[in-house]
């Protein structure tokens, strides 16, 4: 067997103070952070490392979670391949207006640092000299949510193991099933479903624009981002239920083309298109996040709208905060960091869906929208672009300050 073969099968152990299931940037960051703090921990994953590492999401950081990721150890490649944005640009009417984020907010900026990247660069530090993470590792259920000591259960190799823990933290994300080992009656989920879904490109080809544009037209919303100096990601709204493989390239391409047209010569290089697929866009919040020894964290407690580029950065501030909590509990032997968790994340995921619905319907066009609704939203367009005001709440949400 070589290195690598060894370092993807550690030597499981059946108990742990911290058992965290889903091995997606909240329980890598948590199993880094619960390391450096010196408690024990364990990642269980369903899926194989390859497949974790290449799903195609989020692509803005916050500084917040880039200084996490720099306080975890994750920060070197990041410091030198990251690209650091200074605004955004709306689009709606034929016409641009940027967003200055330092000049809005204080200084304040964004990196653009794929999800791919963080979560390869989580789990090779983890398995250079970290917590034992797992992968192709099934958990089917947790139970004992109401003892001392819950058990997470899982399939490895055909085989169906288990893990004692102190604690269990769900980090599986919306389909996870740790949720499933609160009783009924325990949690309250709150959720919007959206009439439309994202339809999402890679395209091998220099972004067409230095800052990500977030257009507004009668045909719906675009957006324009980027993986690196050579690589777009772009977006479009289209129907619930689209199957990429129905649209060519081209068709994508006059689409794109279409939505982001302004007066003027701007134009949208194209490319070959080397990645697509959609998603459907909802909103949702369990409360609380922690029930007895069981907690949740990142996509497992809330969903938003990927429009506001909100949901990495809100995995990343909530393991931070209960990574903070486990290490008090260690230290001191005091539980008040772990009774804080919910209250104290939740206060951050209320805004931040506040803000990703602001970002969506204010860009998006809905199925049944009449004339009125888009009157409304072109004199929002048009208030953030007369009013510093109106601009810095915007500016203040999207960087993560009035968080
Ligand atoms: P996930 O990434 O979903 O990870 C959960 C993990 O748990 C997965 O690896 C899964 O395989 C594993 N798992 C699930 N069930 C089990 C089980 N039973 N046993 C073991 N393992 C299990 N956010 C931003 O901040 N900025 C953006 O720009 C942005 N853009 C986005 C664009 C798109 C297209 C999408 C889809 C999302 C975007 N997001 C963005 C959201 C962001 O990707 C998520 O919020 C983030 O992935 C949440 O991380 P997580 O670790 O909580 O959950
Ligand atoms: C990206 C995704 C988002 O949801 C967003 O608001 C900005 C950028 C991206 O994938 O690059």
């Amino acid at each position: 067997m070589n290195e690598r073969t060894v370092s993807q099968n550690p030597v499981i152990p059946e108990s742990t103070t911290v058992g965290i299931v889903g091995g997606g940037p909240a329980g890598l960051l948590l199993a880094r952070l619960l390391h450096q703090a010196g408690v024990e921990c364990v990642v269980l994953e369903s899926r194989e490392r390859a497949y974790v590492e290449q799903r195609q999401r989020a692509g803005v950081l916050e500084q917040s979670t880039v200084d996490v990721l720099r306080a975890s150890g994750a920060g070197e490649r990041l410091e030198r391949e990251g690209i650091v944005h200074d605004g955004i640009e709306l689009s709606w009417d034929r016409r641009r207006h940027r967003i200055d984020f330092p000049g809005l907010t204080g200084g304040k900026q964004v990196w653009i640092y794929a999800q791919t990247e963080v979560v390869k660069d989580l789990i090779e530090l983890q398995l250079a000299d970290g917590a034992p993470l797992l992968f192709e590792a099934q958990v089917t259920e947790v139970t004992g949510a109401d003892t001392d000591r819950p058990v997470v259960h899982y399939t490895h190799a055909g085989a169906e193991r288990t893990l004692r823990c102190d604690y269990v933290v769900g980090c599986d994300g919306f389909h996870g099933v740790v949720r499933d080992a609160i009783p009924d009656g325990e949690l309250t989920t709150y959720e919007r479903v959206y009439p439309y879904s994202w339809f999402g490109i890679l395209a091998d080809v220099p972004p067409s624009n230095d800052e990500l544009v977030y257009a507004h037209s009668p045909r719906g919303f675009a957006l324009l981002s980027m993986r690196s100096h050579t690589v777009s990601r772009l977006y479009l709204q289209v129907p619930n239920g689209t199957d990429p493989q129905a649209w060519s390239d081209e068709e994508i391409w006059d689409e794109l083309d279409a939505r982001f047209a302004v007066d003027g010569d701007w134009k949208l290089a194209r490319g070959p298109i080397t990645q697509r697929a959609v998603l459907p866009l909802r909103s949702s919040v369990t409360e609380p996040l922690r029930w007895g020894r069981i907690f949740l964290a990142g996509d497992a407690g809330h969903i938003v709208p990927p429009t506001g580029a909100k949901g990495l950065n809100l995995a990343a501030a909530d393991v931070t905060v209960l990574a903070r909590a486990f290490g008090q509990l260690h230290r001191t032997g005091s539980s008040d960091g772990l009774d804080a968790y919910s209250r104290q994340c939740l206060s951050r995921v209320w805004r931040a869906e506040q803000f990703s619905y602001f970002m969506t319907t204010t860009l998006h066009v809905a199925p049944d929208q009449n004339p009125f609704d888009t009157r409304l939203q072109i004199s929002q367009l048009d208030r953030i672009a007369a009013s510093p005001h109106a601009a810095a709440e915007l500016a203040l949400n999207y960087v993560g300050t009035a968080l």
